[in-house]
């Protein structure tokens, strides 16, 4: 029937807005926070507590965090870390969309000393927030034992940092100055300090007392300062920050990030000591303490043959509103008519359910705007109200268009609309509320909570399989998802799968901004997308195939497709399961916190049919009727040679839609005016590679 009705519009704008999922987490407990309060330090206790990276020690009661000159130390080009050891959560929900950011507030007591009385202090000393309790080779001299020469400035550092500089650099404004580094030691704001009366490193001891308190609701970072000439402080914290910068840790840190200092020594020396120590971190639960998400969606499908009906009448109306004049009055009422359409909602009766979109009943945030919980007066029903924060999207008939479009799309494992509100060129989005979350915080969590059991995860595969199969080959018009992962896929009250999120970036021409967020430095997506898409940049049923592929290795193994720390010496977790695979052991790649308690045949088979989809040439994956066949136990599990087989481009056979050229796919990147770039393509050994939305 596809051939007979008009072609999709190139812009489904709609469709991809209205299948947006907003990973959320309402989160309505008081604050509660991890701290610790350190110093007078003593060896014997503290190189428990806090990682010492050589060269930095713990004597004289301080932190030095470059040698002291007590030990049998060099003085010159020096650096170090000492970190505590225990990791912290800063944000939480998916990294494309945090729901949480952790505030916390540290104060500490700082001593830079000259060594030789009048002779010129380097380099400086900062406090971090960083990934790992490493210290970068070759971060001496203007580093500060933060970055080296192969590594700053890169996305991939996940490194928040306050420096005491005391040395000036060409990038530095002066040789006394507080900057706020991310990823660099050439920092995003800097502040001179001789202005403030302050010195660093004088010729004489000085102590200060330095105050940094984020506030992750409000994402701004301040510091301040105070001197003092003794160790142990006696002046209050100042009333105003000597810096305030907005800072969202979501966007550089690691999600489980350490606390601590850094510092470094150059051609000139300091000593670079921490006296004492405060932190306080709030605690934010650990993956699914809490129902860790919202689900959007109706409960109940409707039945696929009503669903091509309404779609049918849909779209005939849709053609029909193409030919009459754009504004047609009447437009409305038809579309008000249609049974199964999403309701339109009054914008005073989801400002009554929201209370006036009260911060307190924020859900979450996304690229696109802000979710709240809501409660419809007249049925008494719980929703997710989701405010777009631009409105420039396009005319309402054009928003209409697509609407219908986006109704046709009806399945049981599809995210579905509840209703819609268009008011004053503000967008509103009404879906169900469901306390449940996405199959990411489900599988990976750790072990301490109980995770997903083997039936529910089979299900949940079986499940996308099928919303892929008529995204690709059900539905009259062939849809591709796009943007396939774990994070994509929500978790119904009874754990059944819910397709979401088609694609977020494409979705609004004019969110350049949030766009732009979204790429920042969230390694999200990186081996959920299709080698071949590096160098056609078109979304493919095969590249879905490839992605969903991904989703199949996660749910079994209960683990990421890429993992910097690596997989048994590989990188990426399909080239770690294919290695088992050869080795004839391929059931080890089960994730242990099963305990051994699933079906060895389905996991095999999941397994299996995991590493088809990742087969590096496009044609070569399975397509999703034996998919489904295959998950069904009706057909068997794929052959899967030995070793993976290499890409190899141009592929020989064609990629694009395969024996099948009129029912090309409406989505392509190209229709969004927004090709892959080679960026994508260079930085894909680079663990800042970015999220999900690489087109
Ligand atoms: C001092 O350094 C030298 C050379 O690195 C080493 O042989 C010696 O054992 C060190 N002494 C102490 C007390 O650490
Ligand atoms: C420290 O590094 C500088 C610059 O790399 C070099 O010129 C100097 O010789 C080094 N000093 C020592 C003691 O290694
Ligand atoms: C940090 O300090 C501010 C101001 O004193 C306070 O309001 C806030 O609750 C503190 N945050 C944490 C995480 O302790
Ligand atoms: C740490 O906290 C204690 C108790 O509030 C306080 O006495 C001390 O001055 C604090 N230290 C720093 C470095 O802020
Ligand atoms: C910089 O640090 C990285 C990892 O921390 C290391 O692999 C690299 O070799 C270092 N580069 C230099 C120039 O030391
Ligand atoms: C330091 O900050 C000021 C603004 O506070 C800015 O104008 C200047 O460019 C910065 N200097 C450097 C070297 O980053
Ligand atoms: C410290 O520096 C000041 C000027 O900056 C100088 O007058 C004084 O003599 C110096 N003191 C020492 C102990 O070197």
């Amino acid at each position: 029937m596809g051939r007979a009705l008009a072609p999709l519009p190139a812009n489904l704008t709609f469709l991809s807005l209205l299948l947006l999922f907003l990973p959320l987490a309402a989160r309505l407990r008081p604050l509660e926070a991890l701290d610790f309060q350190l110093g007078p330090f003593d060896p014997s206790s503290d190189y428990k507590t806090l990682e010492v990276v050589y060269p930095a020690t713990i004597a004289n009661k301080a932190l030095q965090v470059t040698p002291d000159s007590a030990g049998n130390f060099t003085l010159q080009n020096q650096s170090g870390r000492i970190l505590y050891r225990q990791g912290f959560k800063l944000w939480d929900g998916p990294s494309t969309a945090p729901t949480k950011l952790a505030s916390f507030n540290t104060s500490f007591v700082i001593n830079i000393f000259r060594v030789n009385g009048n002779s010129t202090p380097g380099e400086g000393l900062a406090f971090i927030v960083a990934p790992d309790l490493n210290l970068p080779a070759g971060s001496s001299g203007g580093y500060l034992g933060l970055t080296n020469a192969t590594t700053d400035g890169h996305d991939s550092n996940r490194l928040l940092a306050v420096e005491f500089d005391t040395f000036k650099q060409d990038y530095d404004p002066d040789a006394n100055h507080i900057g706020l580094d991310i990823n660099s030691v050439r920092s995003s704001q800097n502040v001179s300090l001789a202005g403030l009366g302050f010195q660093l490193a004088p010729n004489v001891t000085k102590f200060f007392h330095v105050w940094i308190d984020y506030d992750g609701g409000g994402k701004v970072l301040k510091v301040y300062m105070i001197d003092e000439d003794e160790s142990t402080p006696t002046k209050p914290k100042p009333a105003s920050p000597i810096m305030k910068a907005s800072l969202d840790t979501s966007k550089v840190v690691s999600q489980n990030s350490y606390f601590g200092f850094a510092a470094s020594t150059g051609g000139n020396v300091e000593l670079n000591c921490v006296l004492s120590w405060n932190l306080t971190v709030e605690d934010l639960p650990k993956d699914g303490d809490l129902p860790a998400g919202l689900v959007i969606g109706l409960a109940v499908g409707i039945p696929a043959a009503a669903a091509v009906l309404v779609g049918a009448a849909v779209l005939g109306f849709r053609v029909r509103r193409r030919r009459a004049a754009a504004n047609d009055p009447n437009i409305l009422g038809t579309l008000k008519s249609l049974p199964g359409t999403p309701k339109e909602f009054e914008f005073r009766d989801l400002k009554r359910a929201t209370g006036n979109f009260d911060e307190r009943n924020k859900l979450g945030q996304g690229g696109f705007g802000v979710v709240y919980k809501g409660v419809l007066a007249t049925e008494n029903r719980q929703v997710a109200v989701k405010k777009f924060s631009r409105g420039d999207l396009k005319s309402k008939d054009d928003f209409l268009a697509e609407l219908t479009i986006i109704n046709r799309l009806r399945h049981r494992h599809l995210v579905p609309l509840l209703g819609w509100c268009h008011k004053k060129g503000m967008l509103l989005l009404v879906y169900d509320f469901m306390p449940n979350g996405s199959l990411d915080s489900h599988i990976f969590c750790g072990p301490e909570r109980q995770t997903l059991g083997w039936s529910h995860r089979y299900k949940i595969v079986s499940g996308v399989a099928s919303a892929l199969h008529y995204l690709h080959d059900e539905y009259d018009q062939k849809v591709v998802h796009r943007d396939l992962k774990a994070s994509n896929v929500m978790l119904d009250s009874n754990f059944n799968a819910r397709l979401g999120d088609f694609g977020l970036a494409r979705a609004i021409d004019n969110e350049k901004t949030s766009y732009a967020e979204l790429e920042e430095g969230v390694p999200g997506t990186v081996g959920y997308i299709a080698p071949e898409c590096l160098h056609t940049g078109k979304a493919t049923r095969e590249s879905d195939v490839f992605g969903f592929g991904a989703v199949i290795l996660e749910v079994v193994c209960g683990q990421r497709p890429w993992n910097r720390a690596g997989f048994g010496g590989f990188q990426f977790l399909v080239d770690w399961v294919w290695s088992l695979h050869r080795e004839g052991r391929i059931l080890e790649a089960v994730d242990e916190r099963l305990g051994g308690d699933y079906a060895e045949e389905e996991a095999r088979r999941l397994l299996l049919l995991g590493l088809a989809c990742s087969h590096p040439t496009a044609a070569e994956r399975p397509k999703t009727p034996a998919i489904v066949q295959i998950l069904s136990g009706s057909v068997d599990a794929p052959r899967v040679p030995p070793f993976k087989p290499a890409f190899v481009w141009p592929s020989a056979s064609p990629l694009m839609e395969i024996g099948d050229t009129t029912d090309v796919t409406p989505m392509t990147s190209s229709q969004f005016g927004s090709g892959w770039t080679p960026r994508y393509a260079s930085k894909e050994s680079d663990a800042g590679y970015n999220n999900s939305s690489p087109v």
